[in-house]
């Protein structure tokens, strides 16, 4: 183990909360994030020092063999958000709102509590810029907190026609700007960023006062999300671009993670080869 991630665990024990990750953002602590879908690997990764786990709607394609995550249902994410926060003592937890679980807010709302009530998490995300911040408001107003993701938005994946790169032209860019403020605006506390050029997310990171989780999103970000198989190299297949096989050098998935938090919080993960 490194210094920095044995002082890392050293340090602090105590729970992280939506507080903590918006003082990190202000002290310039960049924030670690993985995915995980079961109580063994959360528990894996809170011992590594990642600060917050994410029971990702990327379950229907890593643990279900789906091609995309739209089959995913309510009823799962519960299930494995549970699990998840039964693992762990000191990582904050995020579960995704799945698609067509937000329609309209109060549906979303009905929905999220579901994820914080029987699933114990401690933030919902949902998919989604300027047609999300009247849902965003209410859920805030009802008192949960949400997390924001733009860019490459997997459950509208018809609809992009592909796994791609977003934001790429002015206009575009200039949308995805706005979007972020707006939601900012609703009362996100978390914004993750997904296959955005660097450039752009950087600009986001800048203009908004709350942390950005970045994938695929450059080094800029306030913090960054892989999904777990992919850095473990455990998901078949190619590896996205901006996804690294921290088993590469190891044989212990323990480590791999722990490398995975240190290369984050001293910046040296993600590099040019793994941005846009
Ligand atoms: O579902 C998921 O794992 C995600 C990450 C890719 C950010 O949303």
């Amino acid at each position: 183990m490194t210094k920095t991630a044995c002082s890392r665990e050293a340090r602090s024990e105590k729970p992280l909360s939506v507080t903590t990750l918006a003082d990190m953002k202000r002290r310039g602590e960049k924030i670690t994030c993985l995915t995980a879908y079961d109580a063994s690997f959360s528990t894996l990764l809170d011992r590594a020092g990642v600060d917050v786990i994410l029971v990702g709607d990327s379950l229907g394609m890593v643990i279900q063999g789906h091609s995309n995550t739209l089959s995913v249902t309510m009823d799962r994410m519960v299930y494995h958000t549970r699990c998840v926060v039964r693992g762990r003592q000191r990582a904050f937890v995020i579960a995704d709102l799945p698609f067509m679980s937000y329609p309209e807010p109060n549906r979303a709302a009905e929905n999220a509590a579901r994820l914080l009530r029987e699933g114990q998490a401690q933030m919902v995300k949902l998919e989604g810029g300027r047609i999300r911040a009247e849902t965003v408001r209410h859920l805030v107003s009802q008192g949960i907190p949400v997390c924001g993701h733009l860019g490459l938005l997997p459950q509208s994946v018809h609809q992009l026609g592909g796994y791609r790169v977003q934001g790429k032209d002015r206009q575009a860019a200039e949308a995805m700007l706005e979007d972020a403020r707006i939601l900012q605006d609703a009362g996100a506390a978390l914004l993750v960023l997904e296959c955005v050029p660097a450039a752009l997310a950087k600009k986001i990171t800048q203009s908004l006062a709350i942390p950005t989780i970045g994938i695929g999103a450059g080094v800029d970000c306030d913090g960054q999300v892989l999904v777990l198989y992919d850095m473990l190299d455990i998901t078949p297949g190619k590896r996205p671009k901006f996804s690294k096989n921290f088993m590469a050098e190891t044989e212990d998935a323990l480590a791999a993670v722990r490398a995975f938090v240190e290369a984050v919080r001293t910046g040296r993960f993600p590099t040019e080869e793994h941005s846009f």
